[in-house]
């Protein structure tokens, strides 16, 4: 089949000769100094240039390297994304069939690690943040509640930060995890660069868990799939976390990703702090001038100290939207398409831009401009102030952030559910039923639905809504959600669900909620 238009490799090669600015990962926003060709560097395995899975040579000593910048007892290179980390680090800590505690807003890769080892996943629940779309942090009495209700729990994973940019109080977690003598796994996919610069949050790396993962990709300058996993302390079986990053990495990995990172933690040793100074500055500048604006807000550090909220990563730039009509999506297409400013992520009621150290003042000041001329649109076209509008707005929000928060009914594990006979149903008339597959909003990959889940009336006004305003709504098998894979019986018994009665009324079951 033959085909007039580019191939990938064209559309890039344009596309990065164009004038669209990154406000997305990879943390190195396609400014770094030139390089050869990368086919260069594309090696494999050869003399002299060690083996990621049996390292001795130039790549052990580049991981002690970086275990040594980050104080660490062991440090990983990894080329399947943060991704390969969790899933490695959470088959390492567990046994095929094990209970396990997660956050409820844990990364697609967390469940995948559940089903994959058939877990029982049993559900700590961040909450959402007042006069905000966003979900806090895991509170560390709702992790030690969990841990007493489930004293033969293995370990417990968190996000921290999120995707929003909310850290957990991870000391005082880690605290409660070590007194039953279990591990904590802190997916700190999003906070690789926490620990160079006072600026930003303590990592997790400091405060007692066991095994952090960081994608140095996202907010550092290295390549896309890049990450690290540091295990960082005697509680970790290591032979064990070795034997699965060969299970769920390439065993033909990257020179030229392998390279990118050796390069990104050389250059913060040796340059870091540097780098750092100008970035802070220019977010501090960004922050100042956002605060001026009226119906475009920054989440800022006001949230601290609600809904589990303990620190917050200010090189994350949460923009809330005040207005009745526009929406994350209208503001994302109009950066886009208007000013050519691309953006990370748009959810109903904000969008996310991600920032880096590499990130440059016209960047900043291309973005403040773009937003502050939108907000008078908005201001202008809408009347400030108009507390009748805000009325509207403030229960969208709330309702979005509350999906998450409130305990689902669980009726199957997750592994059973997928495995278990299924029938396809309409979506909007699923209410009841117990979902077979996944629903994520995408990004970032958080699960709205979970196999096993009951699936409720409120997530499928919630989820149909997001789809009609236009969010990317994935995992299932149909692409529209005008379907969904449900288990085929109705109402059995199943290992979770004996308390469950028909649609309509009242359950009494383990998480249930009213
Ligand atoms: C919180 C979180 N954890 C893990 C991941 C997976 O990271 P990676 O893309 O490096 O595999 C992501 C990706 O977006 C994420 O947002």
């Amino acid at each position: 089949m033959s085909s007039s238009k580019d191939g990938l490799y064209e559309k890039l090669h344009k596309y990065s000769d164009g004038d669209v600015y990154p406000f997305h990962m990879p943390g190195h926003k396609r400014n770094m100094p030139p390089i050869k060709s990368a086919y260069d560097y594309d090696i494999t395995e050869i003399d002299g240039f060690d083996n990621l899975h049996h390292a001795r040579g130039i790549l052990r000593e580049s991981m002690d390297m970086a275990a040594g910048f980050y104080g660490t007892k062991k440090t990983y290179y990894l080329v399947n994304g943060s991704t390969c980390g969790l899933l490695s680090a959470i088959s390492a800590v567990v046994e095929y069939g094990d209970k396990i505690i997660i956050a409820r807003n844990c990364h697609k890769a967390v469940y995948n690690a559940v089903y994959m080892n058939n877990l029982k996943a049993t559900y700590v629940y961040p909450k959402p943040v007042d006069n905000t779309s966003i979900l806090g942090g895991i509170h560390p009495k709702d992790v030690e509640r969990a841990i007493e209700e489930n004293p033969d729990a293995k370990a417990v994973v968190i996000t921290s930060p999120t995707y929003e940019g909310v850290v957990s109080y991870v000391q005082a977690i880690a605290k409660v995890v070590h007194e039953k003598g279990i591990p904590l796994i802190v997916d700190e996919a999003h906070g690789a660069h926490f620990s160079m610069s006072g600026y930003f949050p303590k990592s997790a790396l400091e405060c007692g868990a066991d095994i952090v993962i960081q994608s140095v990709h996202k907010t550092l300058p290295s390549l896309t799939q890049t990450a690290l996993l540091h295990i960082c302390s005697d509680m970790i079986d290591v032979a064990k976390v070795e034997r699965y990053l060969s299970i769920y990495q390439s065993s033909s990995p990257s020179y030229v990703l392998m390279a990118s990172i050796d390069n990104c933690v050389r250059d913060i040793m040796n340059n870091g702090p540097l780098g750092f100074i100008e970035y802070e500055s220019n977010l501090k500048e960004f922050r100042e001038k956002m605060s001026k604006l009226t119906q475009l807000k920054l989440v800022d550090k006001k949230i601290l100290g609600k809904a589990g909220c303990y620190d917050l990563d200010m090189g994350k730039l949460v923009i809330q939207i005040e207005s009745i009509t526009y929406t994350g999506q209208d503001l994302y297409n109009e950066l886009l398409s208007k000013y050519h400013i691309q953006l990370e992520m748009a959810a109903r009621d904000y969008v996310i831009a991600m920032t880096s150290l590499n990130d440059t003042k016209d960047g900043f000041d291309r973005l403040y401009e773009a937003l502050a001329n939108i907000d008078r649109y908005i201001r202008i076209k809408e009347g400030y102030g108009q507390v009748e509008g805000l009325m509207h707005i403030k229960p969208l929000g709330e309702v979005a952030a509350s999906i998450l928060e409130k305990p689902a009914v669980t009726c199957m594990d997750i592994r059973e559910a997928i495995n278990s006979q299924t029938e396809e149903i309409e979506f909007s008339a699923s209410s009841g039923r117990i979902a077979a597959e996944y629903v994520y909003l995408y990004p970032p990959g958080v699960p709205v639905i979970v196999p096993g889940q009951m699936i409720e009336k409120v997530v499928i006004d919630y989820l149909l809504d997001c789809k009609a305003k236009g969010l990317q709504v994935q995992g299932q098998a149909d692409d529209e959600l005008i379907n969904i894979v449900v288990i085929k019986e109705k109402w059995k018994e199943f290992s979770y669900g004996k308390n469950i009665l028909p649609d309509g009324e009242k359950l009494i079951g383990e998480g249930y909620h009213v």
